[in-house]
């Protein structure tokens, strides 16, 4: 941490009192560190402690009044190798969400380019509340990175997730952004993962049973490697959190598609381990379909090939790798989606119930190259199959 910029943002929640310990560490570890204060934070921590600690001034406002000096967000916003905001209330991160700039903390916030990382910490119920789910996830999608808040017991008196993540975990988080070893291999690789849920009215959906597991250890494994994913992930109950992860979640192939081509231009390879649904109700009903007569006829239309669509509008460096998951006649249905979707490569994935495919902890794949060259691997772990897929497809 020699020498990197931390520029530390403190919004008004209980958990702010840690910050003293988090700027401890940071500047022990050999940082520089400068703090803007939310005008509700000094209620937790006074600004003389934040200052003496940091030793810096610390930022309150645009303009001081005493001195009548000018606070200038952009320059903060230069100056910072990376910005933390931490504790971020329920508040901040709202106003983060939608482009509300009421104060200095904010308009630094949209004035930086590097990244910004945020460590959460609200009462267990405002945590699991939808609008602040929502924003989260618009925060992710953003390029934000969230450190989860944990569980425990809550100033409040309840017990659950909403305490902010322990400072010195804080600060290895920080200390990971900055270690990942960007090579001159180093690349910008757009995944997509799990499956897509195609609404039939408010409450009901067609989709599978794909988990996700494949397509997160695939960014897992990539992430490892010092690459920048974007994850664009349907509904799944997987989390994944890392500085150099975009994670942008889906329910339908429609909103996937947009997705990616809004993301594809700025990757050199794009994996696409989703399980799209085929099909999609032409017409969602606005209220809940009742049960009337004996049978319901669904109108399904055809849902657009997202990877077919990569493969289309990429240049020379982009490549595209596929996936075919199969019940029968296995290498025949795979070598035609290579030809057919025209890819580099598709990664054969054999169902065997329990063992290989959705759900399963397990998966054994071949990998076919653009020249119908075969190469198996033995059933390993979705970890282990997500290094053998990249061991391929990065080498060639
Ligand atoms: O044609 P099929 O669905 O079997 O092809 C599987 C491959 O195509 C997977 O890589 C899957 O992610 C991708 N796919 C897609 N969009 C679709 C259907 C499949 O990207 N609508």
């Amino acid at each position: 941490m020699q020498g990197k910029r931390i520029l530390l943002g403190i919004s008004g929640g209980i958990a702010a009192y840690k910050i003293a310990y988090l700027i401890r560490i940071l500047k022990k570890q050999g940082a520089e560190v400068r703090a803007i204060m939310t005008p509700a934070s000094s209620d937790f921590i006074s600004p003389l402690v934040v200052s003496t600690l940091s030793e810096n001034p610390v930022h309150m406002e645009f303009w001081n009044k005493k001195t009548g000096e000018w606070a200038n967000h952009v320059e903060l916003a230069l100056w910072a190798d990376v910005f933390i905001i931490a504790p971020t209330t329920a508040n901040t991160l709202a106003k983060m969400a939608s482009g509300i700039c009421d104060n200095l903390l904010l308009a630094t916030y949209f004035s930086m380019k590097g990244k910004t990382i945020i460590a959460p910490a609200m009462d267990l119920d405002m945590y699991q509340h939808p609008t602040v789910k929502r924003n989260m996830e618009t925060l992710l999608s953003d390029g934000v990175s969230i450190i989860p808040a944990t569980e425990g017991a809550l100033a409040s008196g309840l017990e659950g997730q909403g305490r902010m993540e322990e400072p010195e975990n804080i600060a290895a988080y920080i200390q990971d952004f900055f270690q990942v070893k960007k090579t001159a291999d180093s690349k910008r690789i757009l995944i997509t993962a799990g499956p897509t849920y195609e609404a039939i009215d408010p409450v009901r959906f067609i989709g599978n049973h794909s988990s996700g597991k494949m397509g997160y250890e695939l960014a897992t494994a990539c992430l490892a490697a010092g690459n920048d994913v974007i994850l664009i992930s349907g509904p799944t109950a997987l989390e994944l959190t890392h500085p150099n992860l975009q994670l942008i979640k889906v329910q339908t192939a429609q909103q996937m598609l947009v997705a990616v081509q809004e993301h594809w231009k700025s990757c050199e390879l794009g994996i696409f381990s989703a399980a799209v649904a085929d099909y999609r109700p032409e017409n969602v009903a606005t209220q809940k379909i009742k049960k009337q007569a004996e049978e319901h006829t669904l109108h399904l239309v055809k849902n657009p090939d997202i990877l077919t669509w990569a493969s289309q509008h990429r240049n020379e460096q982009q490549k595209v790798v596929g996936f075919a998951l199969e019940t029968n006649n296995a290498k025949e249905y795979a070598l035609d989606k290579l030809t057919r979707k025209n890819l580099d490569f598709i990664v054969l994935n054999e169902f065997v119930k329990d063992v290989s495919g959705f759900q399963a902890e397990t998966n054994k794949i071949t990998i076919f190259d653009k020249d119908k060259n075969a190469i198996e691997f033995p059933l390993k772990s979705k970890k282990e199959v997500a290094k053998d897929v990249l061991s391929v497809v990065l080498k060639n």
